[in-house]
């Protein structure tokens, strides 16, 4: 794994951004997996930055986010496709069709995580995954576990999820319980990974995930295995690290 240390979250954006960017520019159909949550909000703002200025160019880009709630639809203000639509695909000149979420509204199970998992495949898999890092060691929506769970899957999110995302509803009843994910092998496949993580709540974690046994107790850790995996981290996330590489 590779580590690119950030001076702080600004930094770690712009450098994640950079990535993308020469993704975009290297292979303009590519496929991109996306993250919602705080970390990438200001990598998705540089990019349509660049977008604006004319560096950049995403007709013909692909997307696929890594998860969803289930029982949200995309209009509802905390659904993840209202947060990519507004923090980002409404910024730029993507084709929506082009852009894809689990379906929260598919109550079937089932049939929504195998029709995801085929969609992927039908784009020819991921080029690069873009991931933060739960406060658990998340990554999608994949809590600790026993054993690594390979495809999109519906979970039940921990209390401690449930919690860090109520910041985000009215109040902890309106979380909703439940979300579609990618699995874990979804994730790994993809060509090349980044992970962006910032902030000093989340030194422990990192240190956990990545100076730690590769585990399912502790879902990034298996990025460590990855062959082009890039922590893009501001100096307050790495600073428990030992071996900055
Ligand atoms: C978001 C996602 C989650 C977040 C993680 C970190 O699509 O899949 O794994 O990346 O919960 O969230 P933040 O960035 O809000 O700390």
């Amino acid at each position: 794994m590779r580590i690119i240390r950030a001076r702080d979250a600004a930094d770690a954006s712009r450098k994640t951004a950079n990535i993308i960017s020469a993704q975009v520019i290297l292979k303009p159909d590519c496929v991109l997996g996306l993250a919602t949550g705080s970390s990438p909000i200001d990598t998705y703002r540089q990019l349509i930055r660049w977008y604006e200025k004319g560096d950049l160019d995403f007709a013909k880009t692909r997307t696929v986010n890594l998860d969803e709630y289930v029982g949200l639809s995309p209009d509802h203000p905390q659904s993840y496709a209202y947060f990519m639509n507004t923090n980002f695909f409404d910024h730029i000149n993507i084709d929506k069709a082009n852009t894809h979420l689990p379906n929260g509204l598919d109550a079937d199970a089932e049939h929504q995580c195998s029709n995801y998992d085929a969609l992927i495949r039908g784009l020819g898999g991921v080029d690069l995954q873009l991931l933060g890092i739960g406060n658990n060691g998340h990554i999608g929506f994949n809590e600790p576990d026993e054993a690594f769970i390979k495809g999109t899957h519906c979970v039940d999110l921990t209390e401690n999820t449930i919690q860090a995302n109520s910041r985000f509803f009215e109040s902890i009843d309106e979380v909703p319980r439940q979300a579609y994910t990618m699995g874990i092998l979804d994730i790994v496949q993809a060509k090349r990974v980044v992970m962006i993580v910032t902030g000093a709540h989340k030194a422990q974690i990192l240190k956990d995930a990545f100076e730690g046994p590769v585990t399912p107790k502790v879902p990034a850790s298996i990025m460590q295995l990855h062959p082009d995996f890039t922590l893009v981290a501001d100096e307050a996330a790495l600073s428990l690290m030992e071996n900055l590489g």
